[in-house]
Order: C-alpha cells, then structure tokens, then sequence
C-alpha cells in the first residue's frame, strides 16, 4: 500500500497524551504512514490521562493502538527508544516531517541540545540537521527562563513550536473541540487537509 505521507510521531511525557492520540489518529485517517515513538513517561501520561489500556510492550502496543485507531496492516509502526536500525534513526528516512506531541520541557532541552540520547531524540536531531519540519508542541505553565531559550533556540534553528494553548473563539463546550483545535493547526502545519475547526473569517 503506498501512502501520501510518512510522518513520524512521536509522544513524551508532558501532559496532553490526548493532542497526541487524537493527531494519531487524524494522521492515520489521512492515509499518512506512521512512524509512533513513545518516551517512557509519555507511556505513564497516556495511562493516567486517557481510558486507553496501553499495553507494556511494544508489538502488543502496536495491535492494540492499530485496531483503536483503524491502521492498516504496517501502516502504523511503533520503534523502541533505542531502536537505533529503524528508520528515523537516519537521515535517509522516508518520514517527511516530524511531530512531538505533547513535548516535554525534557525532551525539549535534549533535542536543544543535541543529546540523541534515546530515539526521539535521535530521530529530532536528523529532522534538524536534514532540515525537515520539525513541529513542536509544548505543554508547561508557567514556562521557565529555560523553557523559552530552548523554545527560541529550536525557533531559530527551523523547528515550529505550537503551544498546546487552544483558543476560545469557537465558543467550545467539550475537551475534544480543544483538542480538535491544536490538532487542526498541526495538521494545516502539515499541509494535511482537515475540517475539525472552521477557519477564520471563512465561515
Ligand atoms: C502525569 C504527568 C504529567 C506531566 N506533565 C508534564 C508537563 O505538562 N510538561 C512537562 O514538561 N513535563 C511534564 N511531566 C514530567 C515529564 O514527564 C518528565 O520530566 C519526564 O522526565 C519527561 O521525559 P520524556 O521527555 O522522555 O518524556 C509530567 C509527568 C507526569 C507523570
């Protein structure tokens, strides 16, 4: 099966496990391949956050989560953090652009800084030094001197951060239009078609 895009995914321990199961599965719908990477403590978030029973390893997460979100066969693959021999580890992967939702203020501070200490990290230096989008999106309130120097660096190196921080001028009455509505602008990032959200002065 050939899909229009290959996009990696990539889930860490911030709060917003929902922003990031909900692009999954919106990025899925949109015939796109893709590469699911899951930090430690993103695992512990989604547990916490959602009703989804994720399971421990990592064959099993993959089977739960591609019949939860309706994959086909390979078209979502999940990678180990330090499966260094899957595609995302190198620049010659076919994933054309790069998403970590929800991103921690860790994980920020590694890719800032060029740590590679496990895939995520590895595969968001490759997206960086390949120039590929690279979309960021961070949760934390308030953000520390910190937060904002690693925001601005990654900024300036070519990475977009959207803020997990939706707007309110929907009037929305349910978590999932919050959710729709930084999800929305990730795939538009994307250049993915989607009508979660009507745009503005388009209505
Ligand atoms: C339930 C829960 C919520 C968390 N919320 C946040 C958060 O909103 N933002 C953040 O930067 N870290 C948050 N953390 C802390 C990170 O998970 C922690 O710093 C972790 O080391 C990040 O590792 P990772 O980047 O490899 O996922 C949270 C942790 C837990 C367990």
């Amino acid at each position: 099966m050939d899909y229009q895009r290959t996009i990696t995914l990539a889930m860490t321990g911030a709060s917003g496990a929902q922003y990031g199961l909900r692009l999954l599965q919106c990025l899925l719908a949109a015939d796109c391949r893709v590469y699911l990477l899951l930090s430690r403590a993103a695992e512990v978030v989604i547990r916490t956050e959602t009703n989804l029973e994720l399971p421990e390893t990592l064959e099993e997460q993959q089977l739960m989560l591609s019949q939860t979100f309706g994959a086909e066969d390979e078209q979502l693959l999940l990678f180990g953090r330090e499966d260094w021999f899957s595609p995302v580890a190198s620049g010659s992967s076919s994933a054309s652009s790069m998403v970590i939702c929800p991103a921690s203020g860790g994980s920020l501070s590694a890719i800032a800084h060029g740590a590679s200490n496990n895939l995520i990290e590895r595969a968001a230096d490759v997206a960086l030094k390949e120039r590929r989008q690279l979309l960021l999106v961070p949760r934390e309130a308030p953000y520390s001197e910190i937060h904002l120097e690693n925001m601005l660096k990654l900024t300036r190196m070519g990475a977009v951060v959207v803020p997990a921080s939706p707007g309110f001028y929907m009037q929305p009455t349910r978590v999932e239009e919050l959710v729709d509505f930084i999800v929305a602008r990730l795939l538009d990032q994307l250049g993915l078609e989607q009508d979660l959200m009507p745009r503005w002065g388009e209505e």
